[in-house]
C-alpha cells in the first residue's frame, strides 16, 4: 500500500538534472556547458531559468535578472555576456566585439524568449510574492527590450524585426542561411585575422559550422565595430537583413505574455497588445509560404522568402501567429516523413531539417539533428493548436533522449546519440520542465485520496437536480448528453491557450440546453442497456460527461484536485439512483473491484447498484475516463458498435505517448502511475507486459525493445 506514491521513474534522472545545472551555475549565471560555452547567453538563460522555476525560483528569477544587469541603454540584451574571469576560451570574445563604453558584451542581440520565461516563473512560483515582486522589478526592462526591437529593428513598422546576424537567430549555421550567407563576399586579405576556439574541445569539426560560415560570421562583427553599432548606418550596409520566422515567432509568444504581466501588474497594454497584433498578423500575411507548406523568413536584400524547410518554420504555432488553415498545413508538414512522421521508426521527433533533403546532416548543428530547445517550443505550440498526439510523442522523445544518450547539446536524429557538449544547460532545464508538467498534470486520478482539505465537498452535490418536468428519456440520452457536452468543450477551446473556458461556457444558452438534457437522465431505465458494448459506451460517455459537467458547476480552476472528494460526491441521478463518477468507475465500469488501496468496494453486497455492474473488467477503460483536469485531452465519444476499435484506440495512444517511455538499451519501461494503481486489472506485471506488447508501436526505438520483453522482465518503474 505504502508504495503508492514511492516509485518515481525519472527520480534518478531529475536528481542528475539538477546536479548538471548546478555545476554550470557560476553564481550569478549558468553557463549553456562547462567548456565550449563558459560565458551567459541570452535565450540559453531563459530556457534554463524555465527548467529552475520548479525547483529553485530564486535562481531562475537571478538568471534573468543577472542577463538583464547588461541591457544596453537603448534596450538591446546582448547575446553573450562575457564572463571577465574566463576570458581567453572563446571567439570573438570583447577585444574583438569592442561595443561602446568597455562594456563586456558581444554586440547583437538574440530571440527574446525572456517575458515568456518570466512568465512562466510566475505561472509556476510557489513563492507567489516573490514572484510578483521578480515582475514587477523586470516589466519595465522588458519593455525596453521590445520597445527596442520594434524601435530599432523594424523601422517600416511591419511587425517583422530583423535579425542582422546569424547568431541572433540562435541558429548558428542553418541551411536558411546559406544563401543570404554566399551574398557576402569575404576577401581575406582584408578580413581580421582570427583564430576559432570551438574546435579546440574534441568536437569533431563536421559536426560544427564551416570556416566559410565563420569567415561572414566575422565579417558581419567587423562590419558593426567599423558602424560604431549604429542601428542606422548597419541597417544601409548590412548584406544580411532576415526577418527571421523564429525571431518574430518568440517575440510574437512573449508579447502575449508580457500582456499577461502587465495585466497582472495592472499597466496599460495598449502599446504591447498593439504589437502581438501586428506582429502576429505580419507573420500570417509576410511569412507563410503555401508552396513549402509552411512559413520561411524572409530575406530583406532579395526580398524573397528563403525556402529552406528548417524546422524554424513551425515556431508561429508557439507564437499563436499561425491561422487554424495553416496551422493543420503545417501539422501535416511536421507528422510527414520530412520530419520523422508519428510511427515512422528508425528517427527521433523532430530533426531540424527537412529528412529528405540531400544536405540533411542528422549530425551538424543546426543541419539536421534534433534540438530540444526547438522542440520544446514546437510541442507547446502543436498542444495549443490541439495536435496533442504529435506533441506528446515529441515530449517522448525529448524526455527519452537525455535519459538515453546524455544532456547533450544536440541529438543524432536517426540514432538519438549525443553530440556537442554534454552536460548542457538548456537540455538539462527543458527535460526537468517536461517531467515537472508529467507530476503535476497527471497525478490527477487518486490525489483525493491523499489528502482530505477543507475545500472537500460537505454533501454530495447532485448535477441533474430538477428544475422542469421529466421528459421522455431516450436510448441515445448518455451519448446526446455526450456529444453536446463535447460540442460545448470545442466551442469553448481557447487555442491559444489550451484551455477550455469553462466561465463562458457557463453562461451560454447551448450550456442551459445540455443541463436539461441532463435532468432527462432521472428518467432513464437502466435497464434498457441489455449488450456489453451497449453498457460500456454509455458508462464511458457518462462518467466523462458528469466529470466536466461538475468542473463546471464548481467552478474548478485548474483540476479536480482542488475537490479532494470530487469523484465520490458529485452524482448524476439515474432511473431512481445515484450514480458519482466513482460508483461508475469502479461500481459498474471495473465490475466493482476495489478501488486502489482501499479495503473495500464501492457498492457493497445489498448494494441494489450492483445489478448495473459489467460482469468482466477491461482494463481498456483506463485510457478511455477523462482526467478531471483542465488541461486534459479533449474528452472523446464512445459508441456502442464501435467500441472494441475505439478502445483499442485508446489504448494504443495512451501507450505510445509520453505516459510510457521505452529504454531499450536498459531493457526498462517507465510506466505512468495508472500501471500501478492498477496493476491487477492488466493481470498484474506479466498482463502489464503483454498490454504494452500489444498496443506498443513497432515503428520508432521499438525495433529492439519487443524482443528483449519477450525473453525476460523488463524493469518497469512508474511515473
Ligand atoms: C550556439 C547556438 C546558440 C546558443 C549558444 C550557446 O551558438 O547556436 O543557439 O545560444 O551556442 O549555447
Amino acid at each position: 500500500m505504502f508504495g503508492l506514491f514511492a516509485t518515481k521513474g525519472f527520480k534518478e534522472y531529475v536528481k542528475e538534472a539538477r546536479q548538471v545545472l548546478k555545476g554550470n551555475w557560476t553564481g550569478e549565471y549558468t553557463r549553456p556547458s562547462s567548456n565550449l560555452y563558459p560565458h551567459q547567453w541570452n535565450w540559453d538563460s531563459a530556457f534554463i531559468a524555465i527548467g529552475n522555476a520548479h525547483h529553485d525560483q530564486r535562481k531562475a528569477q537571478q538568471e534573468l535578472k543577472s542577463l538583464f544587469a547588461h541591457q544596453w541603454p537603448n534596450g538591446m540584451v546582448p547575446q553573450i555576456i562575457f564572463n571577465p574571469k574566463v576570458l581567453g576560451h572563446y571567439f570573438p570574445e570583447p577585444d574583438f566585439w569592442q561595443v561602446p563604453d568597455g562594456r563586456l558584451t558581444s554586440g547583437i542581440t538574440m530571440p527574446p524568449l525572456h517575458a515568456t520565461a518570466c512568465w512562466h516563473i510566475y505561472e509556476n512560483a510557489k513563492d507567489r510574492a516573490g514572484a510578483r515582486d521578480f515582475i514587477e522589478y523586470m516589466y519595465p526592462k522588458l519593455m525596453a527590450l521590445h520597445r527596442y526591437l520594434y524601435r530599432e529593428r523594424d523601422p517600416d513598422v511591419s511587425g517583422l524585426v530583423y535579425i542582422r546576424h546569424p547568431w541572433e537567430s540562435g541558429l548558428d549555421n542553418s541551411p536558411a542561411w546559406d544563401k543570404p550567407l554566399k551574398r557576402i563576399r569575404v576577401d581575406r586579405k582584408t578580413l581580421p585575422s582570427y583564430e576559432r576556439k570551438d574546435l579546440k574541445h574534441g568536437i569533431p569539426a563536421d559536426q560544427r559550422p564551416s570556416d566559410e560560415d565563420y569567415d561572414r560570421y566575422v565579417y558581419l562583427v567587423d562590419l558593426f565595430r567599423r558602424l560604431g553599432y549604429r542601428e542606422e548606418e548597419i541597417r544601409k550596409e548590412c548584406p544580411f537583413m532576415v526577418k527571421d520566422v523564429l525571431f518574430n515567432s518568440i517575440l510574437c509568444r512573449a508579447d502575449r505574455d508580457l500582456l499577461r504581466i502587465a495585466n497582472v501588474l495592472k499597466q496599460d497594454t495598449a502599446e504591447v497588445d498593439g504589437w502581438m497584433k501586428r506582429t502576429s498578423e505580419a507573420i500570417t500575411r509576410d511569412l507563410w509560404c503555401p508552396e513549402c507548406k509552411q512559413f520561411e523568413s524572409l530575406d530583406m536584400v532579395s526580398g524573397q522568402l528563403i525556402h529552406s524547410a528548417t524546422a524554424a518554420g513551425f515556431l508561429p504555432l508557439f507564437g499563436g501567429a499561425a491561422s487554424l488553415e495553416q496551422a493543420q498545413i503545417i501539422y501535416e508538414t511536421i507528422d510527414s516523413v520530412a520530419f520523422c512522421a508519428l510511427h515512422q521508426g528508425n528517427c527521433f521527433t523532430i530533426p531540424n531539417y527537412d529528412m529528405t533533403r540531400e544536405d540533411f546532416d542528422s549530425r551538424n548543428y543546426w543541419r539536421g539533428p534534433v534540438w530540444i530547445n526547438i522542440n520544446w517550443m514546437i510541442s507547446k505550440g502543436l498542444k495549443g493548436y490541439g495536435y496533442k498526439e504529435k506533441a506528446e510523442a515529441m515530449k517522448r522523445d525529448m524526455i527519452q533522449l537525455p535519459i538515453r544518450f546524455g544532456f547533450h547539446e544536440y541529438f543524432d536524429s536517426r540514432t538519438g546519440k549525443g553530440y556537442g557538449s554534454d552536460g548542457f544547460s538548456w537540455t538539462t532545464a527543458l527535460f526537468l520542465d517536461l517531467v515537472y508538467e508529467y507530476y503535476s498534470e497527471d497525478r490527477h486520478r487518486l490525489d483525493w485520496l491523499k489528502s482530505r482539505r477543507k475545500t472537500a465537498l460537505k454533501e454530495k452535490k447532485v448535477l441533474n437536480q430538477i428544475s422542469a418536468g421529466i421528459g421522455p428519456s431516450s436510448a441515445t440520452l448518455a451519448s446526446d448528453l455526450m456529444s453536446s457536452i463535447g460540442k460545448l468543450k470545442d466551442s469553448f477551446y481557447d487555442l491559444y491557450r489550451g484551455r477550455v473556458d469553462y466561465e463562458a461556457m457557463k453562461q451560454s444558452p447551448d450550456y442551459r440546453h445540455y443541463q436539461e438534457m441532463a435532468v432527462e437522465l432521472r428518467g432513464f431505465d437502466l435497464t434498457t442497456l441489455s449488450s456489453r458494448e451497449e453498457k460500456l459506451a454509455f458508462w464511458i460517455n457518462l462518467y466523462n460527461t458528469v466529470v466536466v459537467h461538475g468542473i463546471v458547476e464548481l467552478g474548478i480552476k485548474s483540476s479536480v484536485k482542488e475537490i479532494p472528494n470530487f469523484f465520490s460526491h458529485v452524482a448524476y441521478h439515474i432511473g431512481g439512483f445515484s450514480f458519482s463518477p466513482e460508483a461508475m468507475e469502479h461500481g459498474i465500469l471495473r465490475a466493482n473491484a476495489r478501488p486502489p488501496y482501499r479495503i473495500v468496494s464501492v457498492f457493497g453486497r445489498k448494494d441494489s447498484r450492483l445489478v448495473f455492474s459489467l460482469p468482466k473488467l477491461d482494463p481498456r477503460i483506463h485510457f478511455a475516463l477523462v482526467c478531471g483536469s483542465r488541461s486534459c485531452a479533449p474528452i472523446r465519444f464512445y459508441e456502442a458498435e464501435k467500441i472494441e476499435e475505439q478502445l483499442d484506440r485508446a489504448a494504443k495512444n495512451f501507450v505510445n505517448s509520453s505516459e510510457v517511455i521505452v529504454l531499450p538499451e536498459k531493457n526498462k519501461v517507465v510506466l505512468s502511475q495508472i500501471f500501478d494503481w492498477y496493476n491487477k486489472d492488466f493481470g498484474g506485471r506479466e498482463g502489464i507486459q503483454r498490454f504494452l506488447l500489444r498496443y506498443l508501436d513497432r515503428g520508432q526505438n521499438m525495433v529492439v525493445y519487443p524482443q528483449k520483453l519477450v525473453r525476460g522482465y523488463p524493469g518497469i518503474s512508474f511515473l
